[in-house]
């Protein structure tokens, strides 16, 4: 691709404006997380076409549960629909399914689904999609201290934490993306967020094509790391 030489090795993007793309349209909110759905298998396809390594979406939040019963649901069966659908191909296409989040708190439903789709897709080496589920930063956080305790470890830095995080081999995103002019971090990879490039776009997430994630590749190459350093020269 041209002018894409700088490809972030992990993006991770927070898939917000759903519910108001469908409230404009005057069509109820879980028709905006269908087209939401849509935007997903875009976004699979640009990262996976230019190299990118690592793609994590935030699908659903702790916070998530708060919602009507109705939309959760409606979003919960969305999910299994497409985790079923997408299986074959991510397969095809050497895509490694993952999920990140207190899985084990969900209905055993989608806990099947999951545990297939991860089976299923373990030996893929072309990229790491990660489902972001039922996740929380701070519970992360929180999960990773207790597996500490109750093994017992006697000593631990910046560089052995993250072997307690839930996917302990994911390196941190270089990028987040996220939609529909919201400016936060919403609880999202909090550990993992500490040196990544923030990119913020106006448009609602069902909008968000192929255009709009080379637009955020652009922006993410224009800028220089220097995690905390002085550069040289
Ligand atoms: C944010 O929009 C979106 C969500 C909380 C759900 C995300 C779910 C999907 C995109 C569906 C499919 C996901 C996968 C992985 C296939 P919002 O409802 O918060 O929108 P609003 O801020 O406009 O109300």
């Amino acid at each position: 691709m041209e002018n894409l030489y700088k490809i972030p090795k992990h993006v991770a993007i927070i898939m917000d404006g759903n519910g108001r793309w469908a409230k404009r349209r005057g069509l109820p909110r879980i028709f905006g997380h269908r087209k939401g759905a849509e935007a997903v298998e875009k976004a699979i396809d640009f990262a996976h076409k230019v190299g990118i390594e690592w793609l994590t979406v935030f699908a659903f939040s702790t916070e998530n549960w708060e919602r009507p019963k109705e939309e959760v649901n409606a979003i919960m069966s969305l999910l299994v629909e497409y985790i079923n659908k997408k299986i074959p191909e991510l397969l095809e296409r050497n895509i490694r399914l993952r999920f990140l989040g207190r899985t084990q708190e969900l209905s055993e439903k989608i806990q099947s689904t999951i545990k297939k789709g991860e089976e299923i897709t373990k030996n893929c080496t072309g990229m790491n999609l990660v489902v972001a589920l039922n996740y929380s930063g701070r519970a992360e956080i929180i999960d990773a201290v207790r597996k500490i305790i109750s093994q017992d470890v006697k000593r631990i830095d910046e560089n052995t934490f993250p072997e307690y995080l839930y996917i302990p081999e994911m390196p941190d995103p270089d990028l987040l993306i996220r939609t529909s002019g919201e400016k936060r971090i919403s609880n999202f990879l909090l550990w993992e967020l500490a040196y990544t490039e923030l990119y913020f776009t106006e448009v609602l997430w069902p909008d968000f094509d192929e255009e709009e994630f080379k637009n955020a590749l652009l922006d993410y190459q224009s800028r220089e790391r220097r995690f905390g350093k002085i550069l040289e020269g």
